[in-house]
């Protein structure tokens, strides 16, 4: 089969989130990676992507990769954007606009009313636009989801989801300019923490549950007080299915590497999934013993099988995670080609929408966190 051609933008040498990118794309062999601007500083960008094999199709920056590409015989299908989040918004509409389908990193945008644009472009357009939740990638908690859709543990009444870590802790750190810029309204919008971290475990609950989130009350609190955004945040939450939703995230929890966890109980059952021990599954059907399901074991779902790459007992972990959303994409995007259906299996990569979602969920927490708690609605206005 003839490979996908595959562009990005930002991910530059020494950033966070480009290898994981270049990784998770080019696991499965089903995309080249053809075209970058992946860096602020042209010179750099152009002379990392020639150093990656990308030629003159290294470009100085995104706006010469637009009109390069569109140049183009043969352009790229997709563009993953892996630059800061104010710039997302900019980036995403133009190459939607262009022709070109999109994988955005999280946060989709900046604001509620940036995020409905978004959705409506790649709807008038018919262009996919994904969002980076990758984390919804691994292939247990693709089957989390699975089992609870057939109904294993019941009606769910409560999702308890977490993420903390403890990487901007240190008060005599807080000042520097790396940590500083992410507590600041002016550079980092309404939210900090619950922005970069709390949407990770807020999506997750809505992923393996199939439920969105209505409305929710926020505790955020600044423990560092030079800081004027929230480095915590306990956050509850209600469903449209009528699940009770948990969450807390904090950037000050020292001793928490990556804490991205998600707990699921249901009528019959609960389910337990931590994303520092990805490969294995907490399983307690009621009034049974504790269970742990294996990644790659026999006889899971489709949707674990198909995710699921080295035999049982070898670690995957985050890359791959990633790589299923890009193989999720390079079904969506031959599906359209050949005008064929999908497998419902292979249809989870995360949405638009879904971005658009986390939005409107960062602006009521901000909102609720100003007063004390109040419940907010959390949709956004176009899907109230
Ligand atoms: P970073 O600061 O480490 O790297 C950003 C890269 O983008 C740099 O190479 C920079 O030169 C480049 N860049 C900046 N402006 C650019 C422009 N206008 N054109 C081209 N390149 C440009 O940032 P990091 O941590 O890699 O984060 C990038 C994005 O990824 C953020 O939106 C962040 O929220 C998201 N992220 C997502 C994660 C996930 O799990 N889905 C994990 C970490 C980050």
């Amino acid at each position: 089969m003839t490979k996908l051609q595959w562009g990005m933008i930002g991910g530059g040498e020494g950033s966070q989130i480009g290898p994981a990118h270049r990784l998770g794309a080019g696991l499965d062999g089903l995309f080249k990676f053809t075209a970058g601007a992946l860096d602020h500083r042209p010179e750099e960008g152009i002379g990392y992507g020639r150093r990656l094999g990308l030629g003159d199709r290294a470009y100085g920056s995104w706006q010469d990769m637009l009109a390069g590409e569109k140049a183009q015989d043969n352009p790229i299908d997709i563009v993953t954007v892996a630059t800061p989040n104010s710039t997302h918004f900019e980036i995403t509409k133009a190459f939607l606009e262009g022709g070109f389908h999109v994988l955005c990193e999280k946060p989709m945008t900046m604001t509620v009313e940036e995020g409905e644009e978004i959705v409506k472009i790649a709807r008038a357009t018919g262009k996919i636009c994904a969002v980076n939740y990758g984390y919804s990638g691994y292939s247990l908690v693709r089957h989390m989801k699975a089992m609870i859709a057939r109904g294993d543990l019941g009606k769910i009444r409560l999702v308890n989801a977490e993420f903390a870590h403890g990487h901007h802790a240190d008060a005599a750190d807080a000042d520097n300019p790396r940590v500083r810029w992410r507590y600041d309204p002016a550079q980092a919008g309404v939210s900090a923490q619950f922005a970069d971290c709390g949407i990770h475990a807020l999506h997750m609950a809505s992923f393996v549950t199939g439920q969105d989130v209505t409305k929710l009350s926020a505790d955020t609190v600044s423990c560092i007080d030079v800081r004027v955004l929230e480095d915590d945040a306990m956050v509850n939450f209600r469903m449209d299915g009528g699940t009770v939703g948990r969450l807390w995230t904090s950037s000050i929890a020292i001793g928490r590497q990556h804490g991205l966890g998600i707990q699921v109980f249901g009528e019959k059952g609960g389910l337990r999934w931590s994303q520092e021990q990805p490969n294995q599954l907490y399983y307690m059907p009621l009034g049974e013993r504790l269970q742990v399901i294996e990644r790659g074991e026999a006889n899971l779902s489709p949707e674990a099988d198909r995710t699921s790459r080295v035999t049982i007992g070898h670690a995957e972990g985050m890359p791959l995670a990633f790589a299923n959303i890009y193989t999720d994409l390079a079904e969506a995007i031959w599906a359209r080609k050949d005008s064929r259906s999908i497998d419902p299996a292979a249809d989870l990569y995360p949405r638009a929408e879904d971005g658009l979602r986390s939005m409107a969920a960062v602006f009521a927490v901000a909102q609720s966190g100003k007063e004390d708690g109040a419940w907010c609605d959390a949709r956004p206005p176009m899907f109230r």
